[in-house]
């Protein structure tokens, strides 16, 4: 969110008002340029402005009038910004009204769409079947009675989801009973805008309050947004697997990324 830029255009607007206006009527033979506009100053020439007999020579006129014309398209500049300004603080104001919350069977069809929108152009997820929301209902089961399903909600929208379960069948190899991968699909309009670190922050939490001792996410190796986003939510890259995915006609990396989630020095017996 860039709020720096409509301060520097209202700033620059400013500063255009008081110094390109002031010097006008400045008697000195110079021209000086005032972000990127050109401002002639006339050399006094026959009678000193500001004398009744004085006469404003064309040229100055013509300065006079495209210094005013500029200063009048930099208003219009300025007043364009203004609803770009609303809407930027009205994003911040939609920030605070994120809620997180377990996820429903009624959220199937929202995660569903969240999934499938990268699905084509994307080798996010090594599938190219779209995902059901009969398939979504039965994942969010399952993910509940492993861990967890975490949506991100926004005035009655769904914006995002994190899940964790089972790293590997911690069922049949219960070794890895205290280890879990997670997943995350933020809205595309609201990446960046600090909903993933949400998510994730709840999920870490939830899972380390169940008992879980390491959070993994398998990455694919282009994917540079989750790598650097898994980073900065204290992942670590501890594996990448060389071409051991295909999609699009071309092989995938894995990257696997670990998260500590407590000091236990052993595991419970
Ligand atoms: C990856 C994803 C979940 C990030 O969610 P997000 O809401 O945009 O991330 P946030 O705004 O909360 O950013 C959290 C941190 O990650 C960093 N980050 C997020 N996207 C980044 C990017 N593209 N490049 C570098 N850093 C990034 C942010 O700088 C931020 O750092 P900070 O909080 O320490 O300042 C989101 O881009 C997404 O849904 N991508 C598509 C699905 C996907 O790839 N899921 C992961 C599958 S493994």
């Amino acid at each position: 969110m860039d709020l720096s830029r409509t301060t520097e255009a209202r700033a620059g607007a400013r500063g255009q008002v008081g110094t390109a206006a002031a010097p006008l009527g400045v008697a000195r033979s110079s021209s000086s340029t005032l972000r990127g506009s050109t401002v002639v100053r006339p050399a006094p020439a026959h009678a000193a402005p500001g004398s009744s007999s004085w006469t404003p020579p064309p040229h100055l006129v013509d300065s006079t009038l495209r210094a005013l014309s500029e200063l009048a398209l930099r208003l219009r500049r300025l007043r364009a910004d203004v609803p770009e300004t609303r809407a930027e603080a009205s994003a911040i104001v939609r920030m605070s009204a994120l809620t997180i919350r377990d996820a429903v069977a009624a959220d199937a069809a929202a995660i569903a769409t969240l999934q499938n929108a990268l699905l084509a152009t994307t080798a996010i997820e090594w599938t190219d079947t779209p995902h059901t929301v009969e398939s979504r209902v039965a994942w969010i089961r399952a993910h509940q009675h492993e861990g967890a399903v975490l949506i991100a909600e926004e005035g009655g929208e769904v914006v995002g989801f994190a899940a964790y379960g089972d790293f590997r069948d911690s069922v049949r190899w219960p070794g890895y009973r205290f280890v879990v991968e997670n997943t995350i699909h933020v809205r595309r309009d609201r990446w960046g805008t600090a909903v993933g670190r949400t998510l994730m922050e709840a999920l870490i939490a939830h899972a380390t309050a169940a008992g879980k001792h390491a959070m993994v996410a398998a990455v694919t190796g282009d994917n540079q947004a989750s790598i650097r986003f898994h980073e900065r939510l204290g992942f670590v890259e501890v594996a990448r697997m060389p071409e051991i995915g295909a999609k699009h006609g071309r092989w995938l990396d894995l990257v696997l990324l670990q998260r500590r989630l407590d000091d236990r020095p052993a595991p419970p017996a």
